[in-house]
């Protein structure tokens, strides 16, 4: 019989983006980013890994029930080859059966509805480097882990967490302490809630691999990003710490307007947001100047990743404001609403 693992890791969204290489082979990064796992049962890519010595050879992986070819050389393929690697010493040290030697099948499945716009990358990465891990019983911590699926696709590393999670861009050049971390677990802070809202789920035009390579090369302003992320991502951590939610709102707000002004500072440009989107910071801006002026401070904070959809945090005693004045804003007809049966987090359809 196959010997068989299946493992679900969960989407997480940035509060201060990662957006830039410093190596694009090992996905090494040019800042350090924090998020948040949206957690529990709902946003979660599903992956099950089995290895037989009587499969054909060669590996095989399935996305959503489409069969992807694994290039050679290519990023899961690199995932692979370094997990196998470690089972194969593993194997070695402990005369255990040689599971690096059989072919692998993997198939992955996303949970989340394709009309929320989510890039699936992060979660399907971080399932695919747990599933294997756990089939060849790795003894590898997370934090090493996170090394392998850094290299599949940067933002993977943070989605093997759960909570508040910091990824260190680190200064050793093989990579070795670019390295993911948990800065506080989810029950730290459990008031706090995400509202996705869907602006277009449209593939966005410009991926974020020939975004980020572009901004690397052309941006003069991506250089003064690079000298304020690291006082940014020390604030938003004791923000964090501190449960402050205004400082928090402050900061993931004005990174996310950092990392589009580089977009827009990249040559040719890139326009990840577009009208809907810059009228979801007014309405988000507005309602934080009337909580401001009534002594609430801050109750919402918007974030944008590579694409139009906003992600809105806020804690859950304003969770109800925050969607009703969405609604009220942006009340176009098809509003699909996809309940996620969860801690507060909701996905709303397009608008
Ligand atoms: O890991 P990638 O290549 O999908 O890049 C993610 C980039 C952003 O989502 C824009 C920012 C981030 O830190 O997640």
């Amino acid at each position: 019989m196959a010997h068989q693992a299946t493992i679900s890791a969960p989407v997480n969204i940035a509060c201060i983006k990662y957006w830039g290489k410093r190596d694009t082979s090992l996905i090494l990064p040019t800042n350090s980013s924090l998020s948040i796992t949206l957690n529990q049962d709902d946003l979660r890519s599903t992956t099950t890994a089995q290895c037989d010595p009587i499969f054909s050879p060669g590996d095989k992986l399935w996305l959503n029930g489409k069969e992807e070819v694994v290039k050679f050389g290519g990023r899961t393929a690199t995932c692979i080859e370094v997990l196998r690697g470690w089972r194969r010493d593993l194997e070695k040290d402990k005369g255990l059966e040689p599971l690096s030697t059989y072919p692998l099948r993997v198939a992955s499945h996303n949970n989340f509805p394709t009309a929320a716009g989510l890039a699936s990358s992060a979660s399907g990465l971080a399932a695919l480097v747990f599933s294997l891990a756990t089939l060849y019983s790795l003894p590898q911590s997370l934090g090493q882990l996170s090394l392998v699926a850094r290299q599949g696709s940067g933002s993977a590393c943070r989605s093997l967490f759960g909570g508040y999670v910091a990824w260190r861009e680190g200064t050793q050049p093989d990579g070795s302490d670019s390295i993911a971390e948990e800065i506080a677990p989810r029950d730290h802070w459990p008031e706090m809630c995400a509202l996705i809202c869907v602006v277009s789920d449209a593939k966005k035009g410009t991926s974020s691999t020939s975004g980020m390579q572009r901004t690397v090369e052309t941006s003069t302003l991506l250089q003064h990003r690079l000298t304020i992320v690291p006082e940014r991502m020390s604030s938003i951590s004791h923000a964090i710490k501190e449960r402050n939610f205004d400082s928090f709102a402050q900061i993931t707000m004005t990174d996310s307007n950092s990392f589009h002004a580089v977009c827009l500072d990249t040559s040719p440009p890139i326009f990840y947001m577009n009208d809907v989107s810059r009228s979801i910071i007014a309405m988000v801006e507005e309602l934080n100047r009337v909580s401001g002026e009534l002594g609430y401070g801050r109750i919402a904070a918007y974030t944008f990743d590579a694409g139009p959809n906003a992600v809105i945090y806020a804690l859950e005693k304003w969770m109800g404001l925050v969607e009703k004045s969405v609604r009220r804003w942006f009340p176009q007809e098809g509003i699909v609403e996809v309940e996620l049966e969860q801690e507060g987090n909701k996905v709303l359809g397009k608008f």
